[in-house]
């Protein structure tokens, strides 16, 4: 039986489906029930109630971590409940799972450890340089994860997100909440807004590829670094309007509006170590997410 916590978010609830699909047993622990149609049992529990965690993770086979609280502007605003959730929750999930000898955890981290890459793609040597309290919680999380490998030998993994994408995403969400605003003005003929010139680059990979790092990092035995994951490529946010537009057969004139504070210039992952580690290759191209999306699949 898999865990996974945080279950009923956005990249959760198609994991939850993913796995199922495979024929795996899921179990959802989260503080909010996951949307209809999910694959899985669910039960109210959150990461901050360690003893409730130990007792509910005795027979399970691997917990794929994914509860956070995942707005950066509200880390800034309220850096304690960011650490005490990202951080001190993975550090409840962590001990719960080695006392209910649970060999495995996968962790969610983000590219936000990385703060403004100095060099484009960013390898997983690149340093960490975290520029919100989100990034550094998530930084944190993630040495516990690897630290419980070497103390316990768990064969626990940390898969480094970039901008996660795809059916069902939030349009709040600071990583990709972008291309369902897009989508929203588009198709009611709004002007779509852009902060800054537009050249801002981010690399979205789309959920389904995530879902797959996920189940590939549960099959391997873990891996000693953390793992970047993302498409590889490089997308200026006027590129991803301009595709959006094109196929929704629509134009678009967008207003922009001065930059946002802190925002990074451009962002692009290196994968190839997560090819070699875990076998992973991400199948859906941006096009063919787009489409989805923009279809209202
Ligand atoms: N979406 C992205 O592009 C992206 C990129 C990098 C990393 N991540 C990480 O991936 C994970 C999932 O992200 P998401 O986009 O699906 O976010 P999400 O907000 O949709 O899902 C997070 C889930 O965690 C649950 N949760 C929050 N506090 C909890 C608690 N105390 N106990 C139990 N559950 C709790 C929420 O109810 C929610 O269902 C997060 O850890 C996030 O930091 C996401």
């Amino acid at each position: 039986m898999i865990v996974i916590t945080g279950g009923s978010g956005f990249i959760g609830h198609h994991l939850c489906n993913f796995l199922s699909e495979q024929g795996k047993q899921v179990r959802i622990f989260d503080i909010a029930p996951p949307p209809m149609g999910t694959k899985a049992e669910f039960v109210r529990v959150s990461v901050l109630d360690p003893l409730r965690l130990q007792k509910l993770f005795v027979g399970a086979d691997a917990i794929v971590h994914l509860a956070a609280l995942i707005d950066v502007q509200a880390s800034v605003a309220d850096p304690f409940s960011d650490f005490q959730v990202n951080a001190g929750g993975t550090l409840n999930v962590l001990e719960a799972a080695r006392r209910a000898n649970v060999p495995k955890v996968a962790f969610a981290s983000s590219a936000a450890v990385y703060g403004n890459p100095e060099e484009i793609p960013v390898t997983e040597e690149h340093k960490t340089d975290p520029l919100s309290p989100y990034g550094a919680s998530k930084l944190a999380a993630e040495r516990f994860v690897l630290l419980y490998s070497r103390l316990y030998g768990m064969k626990n993994t940390v898969l480094r997100m970039f901008n996660v994408y795809g059916r069902g995403q939030n349009p709040l969400s600071p990583y990709s909440g972008v291309i369902k605003k897009f989508c929203e003005a588009i198709s009611e003929g709004k002007q779509p807004i852009i902060y800054g010139d537009g050249e801002q680059t981010r690399d979205f990979v789309h959920v389904d590829d995530v879902a797959n790092a996920f189940s590939l990092a549960l099959e391997s035995g873990g891996c000693d670094t953390p793992l970047n994951i993302g498409s590889g490529k490089e997308t200026p946010i006027l590129d991803l309007l301009e595709k959006m537009c094109s196929l929704s057969g629509k134009t678009s004139n967008p207003k922009f509006l001065s930059g946002l504070k802190g925002e990074i210039k451009r962002s692009c992952a290196d994968i190839s170590l997560a090819k070699r580690k875990i076998g992973y290759y991400p199948k859906v191209s941006l096009e063919g997410g787009l489409k989805e999306i923009v279809a209202g699949r």
